[in-house]
């Protein structure tokens, strides 16, 4: 007998025709109360291939348990509903996360919804650390779950507060922006934060003609050839190991398929893949242009996650990936098995001891000021 069975249980009464009550409990939960309501006088059987309960009380043989077994999507809908919980989910998530999750969306849009969530008293966050930690930094009073404790961006961990300091002597009157892809003990050593949506937005609107910015070179470079100023990177090379993977070799080889296609392009990406680009954008970025576009095919170069949001909001447009082995593993470590123990118990939490986050969330909330 599976011990640890969900079951959705109706109690009813043989005797008559409507429903005396109605409880979800687990099979455990279940024995423990049908023993403690009828003083042990209660046996359980299992009738079926562990879909129906039934109860046999001793002088209480009118009394049955019909149970039925409740999928892993029905288990984290009642967990949510009972724990007053949302799921926030990044584009890169698995297409079964993004089904049932309350918002799908870019770094900047999933910190933006975790900030004026009202209701909410926990946020899982299915997405990786650094992320997990800005909503942990912008929301102070509620629990932060990360469902995969393993789920690390490598580009954050990059870029450490010893680099930082050692640029800051070479060029001390520039200021420090960094993507949000940083951990928050480095974001509070920046000035200012910024996503891929509003990078040169943000680098525009410092007061400097030098700037320090990283983790990622290919953004830098990016944002250097938008603003004309001079980015300095720090690292030198530091780089997302799957947007790397995109190389302008391929695109050719699609557009011979599909001469018409937009090519949508992450500035995560190489410059030789921004130089080929008809669209450069962070991931909801790309959702937007893709549906105000008229074009029908689209190339898409950044992780293969967001085909799935894409094609659902667009049924009459084809989106193919500019490498179809363009995975970020760490995103892909959450699961709906993973999200659904997060949940249930309440792991794993995130927080920022409050010395680091107080710096951190100036930054984050310096960059959201900007309009
Ligand atoms: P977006 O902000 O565009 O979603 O990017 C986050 C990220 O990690 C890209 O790899
Ligand atoms: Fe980090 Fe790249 Fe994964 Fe984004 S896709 S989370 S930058 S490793």
């Amino acid at each position: 007998m599976n011990r640890n069975l969900v079951c959705r249980c109706e109690l009813r009464r043989l005797d008559a025709t409507s429903q005396d009550d109605l409880v979800d409990m687990t099979f455990v939960d279940l024995a423990q109360w049908t023993a403690s309501a009828f003083e042990n006088k209660a046996r359980l059987c299992f009738l079926g291939k562990g879909i129906y309960l039934s109860v046999r009380l001793e002088g209480f043989t009118n009394y049955v348990l019909k149970a039925k077994v409740m999928t892993l999507v029905e288990k984290i809908d009642r967990l949510k509903r009972d724990k007053k919980a949302i799921i926030l989910a990044h584009n890169y998530q698995r297409p079964e996360i993004q089904d049932i999750a309350d918002y799908v969306g870019d770094s900047i849009g999933l910190s933006r919804r975790a900030m004026e969530e009202k209701e909410a008293k926990i946020i899982v966050f299915s997405a990786v650390d650094f992320m997990a930690e800005s909503a942990a930094i912008l929301n102070p009073d509620k629990k932060v779950l990360l469902p995969t404790l393993g789920a690390r961006c490598p580009m954050a961990q990059m870029l450490t507060v010893e680099q930082i300091k050692r640029w800051k002597v070479l060029y001390p009157l520039a200021p420090v922006v960094l993507y949000v892809n940083t951990l928050a003990s480095v974001k509070a050593y920046c000035d200012v934060c910024c996503t891929s949506a509003n990078a040169v937005k943000v680098v525009n609107s410092v007061n400097a003609e030098t700037v320090l910015f990283g983790p990622d070179h290919n953004l830098a470079e990016y944002v250097r050839r938008k603003t004309g100023k001079t980015i300095i990177p720090i690292p030198e090379r530091g780089f997302c190991p799957t947007h790397m993977l995109f190389q302008p070799e391929d695109v050719h080889v699609l557009k011979l398929k599909y001469p018409d296609a937009i090519v949508m392009v992450h500035p995560e990406c190489t410059v030789e893949m921004q130089d080929i680009a008809d669209f450069i954008g962070s991931t909801s970025q790309m959702c937007r242009h893709a549906k105000k576009s008229n074009a029908e095919t689209f190339i898409v170069a950044t992780e293969e996650g967001i085909i799935h949001r894409l094609k659902k909001e667009n049924p009459g447009k084809q989106f193919v990936s500019a490498y179809e082995d363009a995975v970020c593993p760490n995103m892909k470590l959450n699961t709906l098995e993973r999200l659904y123990t997060s949940l249930k118990e309440e792991k794993y939490v995130i927080t920022v001891p409050e010395p680091v986050a107080k710096k951190a969330r100036k930054a984050l909330e310096k960059m959201f000021e900007l309009k």
